[in-house]
């Protein structure tokens, strides 16, 4: 089954490492029949662009502003991404969410804003140790599903795509089991269908992430329950990557 894998840089790399890894991902993967993303910080955008253009590896960031343009010092706007050659950004990341203080409401803010330039949506979700020790997971993950996508129309969703990370998952080596998994991804589906549509809620694209590495990526991405992965620290090491990328689900 083809799926969509997704590497989240994070703030590691500096460019010219960047030239490498790119020139050597669009080699490796050449043959893959999945879908691929790199999301590599800003500075690295236009390096993507030139070494992974025309090849089977698309671009995105791992955040924009939530304002289209003007007085804001030091941010960076959805069109400036998109202008960069980027499809894609990351919206609503745990790290941006707890040490940015990311609110549902400025996730959704900047959702909109994404949408309106054209770029796709990942979503990230996922609760913490304490919400899932307090059995409040599945009402959690369903609030921020609701608060994110509020005033989002039905035809943007073919542009969103929910990536499930368990915050106590990420970076961690903790890993949710096939089970979890399998069940998170029903309630965001059903979430979705009660918001907007059965049909919305089947064919949303969902993504798991959190510690998955080269040992372990084959077992959880086959998961029929998901459409893809996305991957953290693991997504460095090229060949590592470029495996992950290329395997047959
Ligand atoms: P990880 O990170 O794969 O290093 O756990 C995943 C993420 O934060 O997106």
């Amino acid at each position: 089954m083809k799926k969509l894998i997704v590497g989240n840089f994070k703030m590691n790399t500096v460019p010219s490492e960047f030239k490498a890894y790119a020139m050597s991902l669009a080699t490796k993967t050449q043959n893959s029949k999945n879908d691929i993303v790199v999301c590599p910080p800003f500075t690295h955008l236009a390096v993507a662009r030139e070494f992974l253009g025309g090849s089977r590896v698309e671009v995105g960031a791992q955040n924009i502003s939530e304002e289209e343009s003007g007085a804001f010092t030091g941010e960076i706007s959805a069109k400036m991404i998109k202008d960069a050659g980027a499809n894609y950004v990351i919206i609503g990341h745990s790290e941006r969410r707890s040490k940015f203080k990311e609110t549902d409401k400025l996730i959704n803010k900047k959702i909109k804003t994404a949408l309106a330039s054209g770029l796709k949506v990942i979503l990230c979700v996922g609760e913490s140790l304490q919400t899932r020790q307090n059995k409040q997971t599945c009402a959690f993950v369903r609030k921020q599903i609701d608060d994110d996508l509020k005033g989002i129309y039905e035809n943007e969703l073919e542009s969103v795509i929910v990536a499930y990370e368990p915050i106590w998952a990420i970076g961690t080596g903790k890993v949710a089991t096939k089970s979890d998994i399998a069940k998170m991804v029903e309630i965001i589906r059903k979430e979705i269908a009660l918001q907007y549509s059965e049909k919305a809620g089947n064919s949303i694209k969902v993504l798991y992430g959190g510690s998955i590495n080269i040992n372990n990526y084959a077992k959880i991405i086959s998961n029929p329950a998901l459409d893809g992965a996305l991957i953290g620290g693991a997504c460095l090491d090229v060949d590592n990557f470029a495996v992950i990328c290329r395997e047959n689900y």
